[in-house]
């Protein structure tokens, strides 16, 4: 990769902007200092120094974000008004990325939400082939009977082609449950309790996949996938 298009890459600016630190000597590869904005890297491999400051390469990034209520599941580029908020204006670093929500949660859903700029991992975690599993804390109008949840396991009709396909629930008290679903269809899980004459009041996503919300993050907060939970998330959804 040309050094000034790994300077871009990391966010330390503009084509022009980094094209002036290369100028100014404040750049050095493997030790030498470097004034070729063309001269080639090794990203994986080159030691590249700002000012003597390491500077790290990431291909990608990956947040875990726990998504409050009242805000939209969308890219920047996704809004029809730009000066509505989105989910991605919630992460403070790696402004110079085109990061984006993996899949859709309501407006007044809330919890676990990955935000990337890897579109590949994005594809096969949102593909339906896959059936990755996501799991909802749901809190409901009504007390759910064991019937219902029969039902609910089952798999329902929703209205589209075809009934939603098997489920698991597991209760923790008559109005308030876990469900876990292997699809992404729309408003699913309210379709799904509205299919049973209940209604869904509060929605918190827990899980996606290998990938569970870090209970120490409160609404709004985010933080970086570790590695475990990266090549976890990669490996489930790999083939
Ligand atoms: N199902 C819904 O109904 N809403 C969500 O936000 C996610 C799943």
């Amino acid at each position: 990769m040309r050094l000034d298009r790994f300077l871009c890459t990391v966010g330390l600016g503009s084509r022009s902007d980094v094209k002036k630190l290369i100028q100014k000597s404040r750049i050095t590869a493997d030790g030498v200092v470097c004034k070729d904005p063309s001269f080639k890297i090794d990203e994986n491999r080159t030691a590249v120094m700002f000012d003597g400051k390491p500077v790290i390469y990431k291909k990608n990034v990956y947040f875990m974000l726990n998504k409050p209520k009242g805000i939209i599941s969308a890219s920047r580029a996704d809004l029809r008004n730009p000066d509505e908020r989105c989910v991605v204006d919630l992460i403070s670093e790696e402004k110079h990325r085109s990061l984006f929500p993996v899949g859709r949660l309501d407006r007044d859903t809330e919890g676990l939400l990955l935000i990337t700029d890897d579109g590949v991992l994005a594809h096969s975690l949102l593909s339906p082939s896959k059936h990755v599993n996501k799991t909802y804390l749901v809190g409901l109008r009504r007390e759910l009977s064991p019937e219902d949840i029969t039902k609910l396991e089952a798999g329902v009709d929703i209205g589209d082609d075809t009934p939603t396909r098997p489920a698991s629930v597991s209760e923790i008290n008559k109005t308030s449950v876990y469900i876990t679903i292997h699809e992404g269809r729309f408003h699913q899980v309210k379709r799904m309790f509205e299919a049973v004459g209940n209604e869904v009041l509060t929605l918190k996503r827990i899980s996606m996949g290998s990938l569970t919300l870090d209970p120490d993050l409160k609404p709004g907060e985010y933080r970086e996938l570790t590695e475990d939970e990266l090549t976890g998330l990669k490996s489930g959804s790999a083939g």
